[in-house]
């Protein structure tokens, strides 16, 4: 596709803010076709509004290139980007009637008209005369469906009136690109419903570019083209809602989008995954042996008798939903969100399958904690901004500690390891974390979690290390835990030869 063809392209974009140590938005390279209604999806604080500020021009990148139809737009100012954004707290003024508050924008105005001077023609600058502007609102106040409000106040409004107020003001201006940052976020959900379809109607209308942020996933769903989904500042997947929801990218993705089961599996041989302890056939290709992430949608589960599918279970709770039954069976240790229109009692025996089609496979972001460390001069090592309690033996076969703390072969040579370069590794379920924040050196945030069937998988941040944690005690996003590790979970390899530390 020719350059042109992408209204607004983000090239490498990254944001930090003057007082942070941390990037809010990473590596953020997008392109967005004229026409399209995009989605930024994806939880609080994971850097979507940043994001769509820096488009609008309210704030400017750290590093990276936004351009519109091609060309960089970094240094202009919002006023002159073909641009208009729609807040999730719409700031309509309150003391103005329904046109006055659409008309404000225009009536400051000014636009360029050629008029002829001492028989020369000159371009100025001139406010919009009335009539036009009468036209404008009246033409904004129709796609929005206030064509009889006028006259109005705004406080006799309702919130989605109000909304939609909001929405004529920003598309009076005749953007190119609408932003709107959740700006069904104060509607209930009936009403945000009605609104979500008047939105996508206004979309079809106008013709124009829209950039919709929100954190609701099915809101994403049934409204965009394009979905971008986001957190912790990074884009996890792009893609059209039906790819995003059948082929996540990544085990968040999944857990974010829908209901889903997710386990971690083993690839064996003849196009098979091991996953519930059992093997089930699957069709992508995948190395053998290779850790990964295994998603099954609970509409893909198949419910049948005792020994009839590929593994047993028990009925633990049944919910109605409506059109079918939402079950949770226990297989072994796991739990099987499931869903079936067949009707069956508590701690019946059943059996479930799978077709292949419906196994999703995707790459493990990580299988292990892996760092860069050195050994201080007392033999901890350090790693994540924090000095740990270790086992440098294990970087010599047969050595031991004396008692001036210098490392000693089994040939009785003498290595001093301070500042010696490690690869430090230590397993997923290894790292412990705790509510007594107070009792331990290292702490951090919970930054993303997904249940995997019998355990959640944590990211913990402290400063600017993550730890990946694996176990089965529930913690929430946000939350500040202490980190610790037994030192025998600490697994070290020296990165250059020993032989340069012999005394
Ligand atoms: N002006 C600022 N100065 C410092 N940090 C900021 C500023 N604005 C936002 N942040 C931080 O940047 C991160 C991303 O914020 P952002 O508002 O983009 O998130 P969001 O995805 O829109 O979240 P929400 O769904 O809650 O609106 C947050 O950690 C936030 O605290
Ligand atoms: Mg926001």
């Amino acid at each position: 596709m020719e350059q042109q063809d992408y209204i607004i392209e983000l090239r490498n974009v990254r944001k930090k803010f003057d007082d942070a140590d941390d990037y809010v938005v990473e590596n953020f390279n997008l392109k967005v076709k004229k026409g399209e209604f995009v989605t930024f999806l994806g939880p609080s604080g994971c850097g979507k509004t940043t994001t769509l500020r820096m488009i609008a021009g309210f704030d400017t990148p750290t590093e990276g290139e936004i351009l519109l139809k091609g060309v960089d737009i970094s240094k202009l100012p919002p006023y002159k980007r073909p641009i208009n954004t729609v807040f999730q707290k719409y700031a309509l003024f309150p003391t103005m009637n329904v046109f006055d508050n659409v008309a404000f924008g225009l009536k400051i105005k000014k636009v360029p008209v050629k008029v002829k001077k001492n028989g020369q023609e000159v371009v100025k600058m001139v406010h919009l005369t009335k009539d036009i502007i009468k036209q404008k609102v009246q033409k904004a106040l129709e796609i929005v469906d206030l064509e009889q409000f006028e006259t109005r106040d705004i406080q006799t409004l309702s919130g989605g009136q109000q909304q939609r107020v909001a929405i004529a003001r920003a598309i009076v201006n005749e953007p190119e690109i609408l932003l709107l940052d959740e700006p069904l976020g104060a509607l209930d959900l009936k009403m945000r419903k009605e609104m979500q379809l008047e939105l996508k109607e206004m979309h079809r209308k106008l013709g124009i570019t829209f950039i919709y942020v929100t954190h609701d996933q099915e809101e994403a769903l049934t409204m965009s083209d394009t979905i971008v989904v986001m957190s912790d500042g990074f884009i996890q997947q792009i893609g059209e809602p039906k790819q995003i929801y059948d082929e996540p990218a990544n085990a968040f993705v999944a857990d974010f989008i829908g209901e889903s089961n997710i386990y971690s599996g083993t690839i064996f041989p003849d196009h098979k995954v091991k996953i519930l302890n059992k093997l089930f056939p699957m069709v992508d290709d995948f190395p053998l042996h290779e850790k990964v992430d295994v998603v099954l949608r609970p509409e893909d589960i198949i419910i049948s008798k005792p020994g009839e599918g590929t593994v047993d279970g028990v009925i633990k709770s049944k919910i109605f939903k409506g059109i079918h039954y939402q079950y949770v069976i226990m297989v072994g240790k796991n739990e099987v969100t499931a869903q079936s229109t067949l009707s069956l009692p508590v701690d019946e025996k059943v059996s479930i399958s799978i077709t292949p089609e419906n196994i999703h496979i995707m790459k493990r972001d990580a299988t292990i904690n892996a760092y860069d460390g050195y050994i201080t001069k007392n033999n901890k090592v350090c790693f994540a901004e924090y000095d740990w309690e270790c086992d440098v033996t294990q970087l010599l076969k047969g050595s031991s500690i004396d008692e001036d703390g210098y490392l000693v072969g089994p040939d009785h040579k003498k290595y001093d390891l301070t500042d010696a370069e490690v690869k430090v590794d230590v397993d997923l379920n290894k790292v412990m974390i705790s509510d007594n924040v107070d009792e331990c050196e290292v702490t951090g945030q919970i930054i993303q979690m997904v249940y995997k069937g019998d355990h959640y998988q944590y990211l913990v941040r402290n400063e600017n290390d993550d730890f990946i944690v694996e176990n089965e005690w529930t913690w929430n996003e946000g939350d500040i835990v202490g980190v610790t590790i037994n030192k025998e979970d600490i697994k070290l390899k020296l990165k250059g030869d020993i032989k340069q530390y012999e005394l």
